[in-house]
């Protein structure tokens, strides 16, 4: 997904033209120049000169604009002032504020807003607006999930709170406990009962090295079904923690003993595949940080700093909204947060000395939001991602991260003071027909006045780009697939003719999709809250068998490259991005929207806007029986996934 760093999607114009007339007939002109314009008129840039044929107009970086073609009397003109013989708009122009569409206004629905819990005492309390959007669809007013609210209690056990995050650092062969548990936990003022291993959260950050196994032994002592997957590590099928495969989810007071083999360097994380929607939310979720043997495999650097990025929901009071008991709530976009948390806290703090090059592993935890992180004034450099390191590293504006994906970039900090982490990004008001600029603080980095000493090792590599070999030898192998035709086609839709309540449906048959490929930020919370994950079902549909979710059955042969095709289609009642992840192989993302990608790195997971077409080409070398699914918690609640075989 390309954007700036405050999160403007990045358009390249192609404009093809045909029969333009010579512009000497039409006045005193020469040429013909491209514009873009904003709505108001305020802003326009000049894209340049167009003629017969085709012209690539470079980078527009505007949330809507028109393209517009004037004659003027010469190539030189700073604005316009000739006639406009065409023009077009980005499709975000289609936009319009909800009173200008024909909303049916309704009777509040009571039959829904009987569900509390009389027995926990726990009840449906509606989630806040978004402090930039105030207005919500009308119709919505009353209503409430179609499930019992839920949230984790002790009942009169005494438990113990947070603890920090330890760093286990393990050799080969080693053995751990982890314990999923309650904790308690103080958020915004309010004592919560949320979820941890070992009584963390995250949970302890495991350093292993490339190519060893530890033992963990697992102890549930939830009081529900979980399990642990170990994202993107290719182990062993057997210690996959899907619940799907034979291996069953692990009941309350189970015990289960993982063995977890490390075959890539990088950064990984471990999470349930159980109810991901509340049990990972409420605090279950760890790294782990794979070392090469190879003392070269990162440039130097001198700091690293391994970080959860997450959000949270809570109401106006400050206490978490609860879960659906036995279906998830937030099935549409997934459960945004309004909260911030770096590595479970939501006043993340750094103190670093003037120059000093810090090296950030990004994970994001959270159930649905996409990041688009920055750092004013600091430049960043990206190393890396999901399974590894990038064939050639890059400056990035910022670096924009999806549902359980991975991203490194060193960042050198060059003035003191104190600067923020910034997760920025363009939001849609839907209700006003408008996008809005929302700029959120994830955390603080204080820049000492002590200078780290000039031309350290770190500092010097900094200024370098390096061209990681290893990677690029790697896909080199695979060059001549990489224009190949799909061999798979899955369509990401939604089938909706399952029982959304009449008013939500109605909201959104009126919606104009805003040509916004990632929904940024929750501008919903109401209309999002209130589907349930039975109440509609997201769909990878194979196009090549019709068959849905985990009616695909796919086999492949250890060995076997495959490109798959993912289409995410834009036409249905809400268009949304899917971070989809396959489990126990890896793979490369190949093309974006037919443009083959330049720049490869070994992934997990891939980010789909709406609207786009993503190809991977998928190394099939892991045998067993594995997952593909939509990584926003979710959509995967609401069928998202379906299974394949990997055979010997
Ligand atoms: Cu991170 Cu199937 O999961
Ligand atoms: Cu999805």
């Amino acid at each position: 997904m390309s954007v700036d760093e405050s999160g403007h999607q990045l358009f390249a114009p192609v404009i093809t033209l045909a029969n333009l007339p010579d512009p000497r007939t039409l006045g005193p002109y020469s040429v013909y120049i491209a514009w873009a314009v904003t709505p108001d008129l305020a802003r326009d840039a000049k894209l340049g000169v167009v003629a017969n044929g085709r012209t690539e107009l470079g980078v527009v970086g505007l949330n809507q604009f028109m393209l517009m073609i004037t004659a003027e009397r010469s190539a030189d003109v700073a604005r316009h002032s000739g006639p406009a013989i065409l023009n077009g708009t980005s499709p975000s122009w289609a936009l319009q504020p909800h009173d200008a569409l024909p909303i049916t206004r309704s009777s509040p629905h009571t039959a829904m807003s009987m569900h509390s819990d009389a027995t926990s005492g726990v009840h449906w309390v509606m989630p806040p607006m978004h402090p930039q959007v105030p207005q919500m669809a009308p119709g919505l007013e009353g209503l409430m999930p179609n499930a019992a609210p839920w949230m984790p209690t002790a009942g009169d056990k005494a438990i113990a709170a947070v603890r920090p995050r330890e760093v286990l650092t393990l050799k080969d062969g080693d053995s751990i406990s982890l314990v999923a548990g309650l904790m308690r936990r103080t958020i915004a003022g309010h004592t919560v009962t949320m979820y941890g291993f070992n009584g963390q959260s995250p949970g302890p950050l495991i350093r292993v090295d490339q190519r060893s196994h530890i033992i963990v032994n697992f102890t549930n002592a939830l009081d529900q079904p979980t399990s642990i997957h170990w994202h993107g590590v290719r182990l062993d099928n057997r210690y996959d923690g899907t619940p799907m495969t034979p291996q069953a989810a692990i009941a309350p007071g189970g015990t289960f003993r993982y063995v977890v083999t490390f075959p890539d360097a990088g950064v990984y994380w471990y999470h349930p595949h159980v109810r991901e929607d509340s049990q990972q939310d409420l605090g279950l979720y760890g790294n782990l940080f794979v070392r090469s043997p190879d003392a070269g495999f990162f440039a130097p650097a001198d700091r690293e700093e391994v970080l959860m990025l997450d959000d949270f929901l809570v109401d106006d009071r400050g206490a978490p909204v609860p879960y659906g008991a036995d279906q998830s709530t937030h099935a549409l976009m997934g459960r945004f947060g309004n909260l911030f948390l770096v590595n479970g806290s939501p006043d993340y703090s750094l103190n670093v000395a003037r120059g000093e090059v810090v090296r950030f592993f990004l994970t994001n935890a959270s159930s649905t939001r996409v990041f688009n992180v920055s750092i004013p004034g600091a430049r960043l450099k990206l190393v890396g991602g999901d399974v590894g390191l990038i064939a050639n590293e890059t400056w990035v504006p910022s670096v924009v991260i999806a549902p359980a994906e991975r991203y490194i970039v060193d960042v050198r900090f060059d003035s003191s003071g104190r600067v923020p982490l910034l997760n920025h990004v363009q939001g849609v008001d839907r209700y006003r027909g408008l996008f809005f600029d929302e700029s959120d603080t994830l955390g603080i980095v204080t820049v000492g006045p002590s200078t780290a000493p000039a031309a350290t090792p770190a500092a010097t590599a900094f200024e370098q780009l390096r061209q990681n070999t290893s990677v690029a030898r790697d896909i080199d192998r695979y060059r001549s697939r990489l224009a190949a035709p799909p061999d798979y086609t899955l369509r990401l839709t939604l089938d909706t003719a399952q029982t959304l309540p009449f008013e939500l449906w109605q909201v959104l048959r009126n919606e104009v999709w805003p040509g916004s490929p990632v929904e940024w930020t929750g501008t919903m919370p109401m209309m999002d809250w209130l589907a349930t994950s039975r109440q509609l079902r997201w769909v990878l549909r194979d196009s090549a068998t019709g068959r849905d979710n985990i009616d695909v059955k796919w086999r492949f042969h250890a060995g076997d490259l495959v490109r798959i095709r993912l289409v995410n289609d834009a036409r249905i009642l809400h268009p949304m991005q899917h971070p989809i992840h396959i489990h126990g192989q890896r793979f490369l993302v190949v093309a974006v929207d037919g443009d083959p990608m330049q720049n490869l790195l070994w992934k997990d997971t891939a980010l789909v806007p709406a609207g786009s077409t993503v190809d991977l080409l998928v190394e099939m070398t892991n045998p067993g029986t594995w997952m593909l699914h939509c990584h926003i918690a979710e959509h995967m609640e609401s069928g998202m996934r379906m299974m394949f075989e990997v055979v010997r």
